[in-house]
């Protein structure tokens, strides 16, 4: 296995973390962490419950809860982020589908499509309702349920209309924190395939996932995260059939 980020072929690169590190307190959750997204590419970073996934996406979202401090480099579009708030960070493309889905139940499917596209709106894009064609395409399933109050859809469901309105944001880069975590495997099958999907819209897609199976069939270039450390890294394809990940990650996996 090659740690040399120059296998890592693909497009211009949109995202550029090194010697991440983070801190709750004490707890040393990331410890020199290190990825690269390119144009055009999913990435994925599998890793065990507990190794510092999530808190690695919100600290490159600069969105770690307030007992979390980050240090290291995190350059987007050529551009370092250290201090820049959320709200820019999203005006600029990078956007984040958390853990916890965070939708508004009481509203309908395409209310919350359009909170995604809240700060388009804000900052006077007069078309900023132009990606709500292409979710549909994405996921008819929400055109259905359009008029239909989120708190109603099923679990994939939910999934889909969270990955839809951040894709109403027009990102460039998507981080998706464990879009398959509490679904059922034919669903999870589903997001799956979709995941792929989303690669005719041209956003790249940084997926964080327990399930290493399925992230490692649908990404192109893979990061092994352990105890806050990215600990190995190559193409996905030759990383599934790695002995040593296929021994720790794929070996017992019901998917
Ligand atoms: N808000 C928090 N306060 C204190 N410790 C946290 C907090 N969030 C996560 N941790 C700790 O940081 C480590 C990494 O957690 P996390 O990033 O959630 O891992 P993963 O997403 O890979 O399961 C764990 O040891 C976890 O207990
Ligand atoms: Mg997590």
């Amino acid at each position: 296995m090659s740690a040399n980020a120059a296998n890592n072929n693909g497009g211009e690169i949109l995202l550029d973390v090194s010697n991440l590190h983070a801190h709750y307190g004490k707890v040393e959750a990331l410890h020199g962490a290190r990825l690269q997204v390119r144009a055009g590419q999913i990435v994925t970073v599998i890793g065990p419950n507990g190794a510092g996934k999530s808190t690695l996406l919100n600290a490159i979202m600069g969105a770690l809860p307030t007992s979390g401090t980050a240090s290291g480099k995190v350059n987007y579009l050529g551009q370092e982020l250290a201090s820049m708030e959320v709200e820019d960070r999203v005006a600029r493309g990078l956007c984040l589908v958390p853990e916890k889905r965070e939708l508004f139940a009481t509203m309908s499917v395409e209310d919350n499509l359009q909170l995604g596209a809240y700060k388009r709106k804000k900052n006077g894009e007069a078309n900023y309702m132009d990606q709500l064609e292409s979710v549909y395409d994405l996921f008819p399933r929400l055109l259905e349920r359009r008029r239909q109050a989120a708190g109603t859809l099923s679990g994939g469901e939910r999934q889909m209309l969270a990955v839809g309105r951040a894709l109403m944001s027009k990102p460039r880069v998507l981080m998706l924190d464990e879009p398959s975590l509490g679904l059922a495997p034919l669903i999870t099958k589903e997001i799956f395939h979709i995941i792929s999907d989303l690669r005719k819209t041209g956003v790249a897609t940084l997926l964080i996932e327990q399930n290493a199976r399925a992230a490692l069939q649908v990404a192109d270039y893979a990061y092994v995260l352990e105890m806050g450390e990215s600990v190995m890294e190559g193409p996905a394809a030759e990383l599934a059939t790695n002995k040593q990940i296929v021994e720790s990650y794929l070996g017992f996996s019901k998917h």
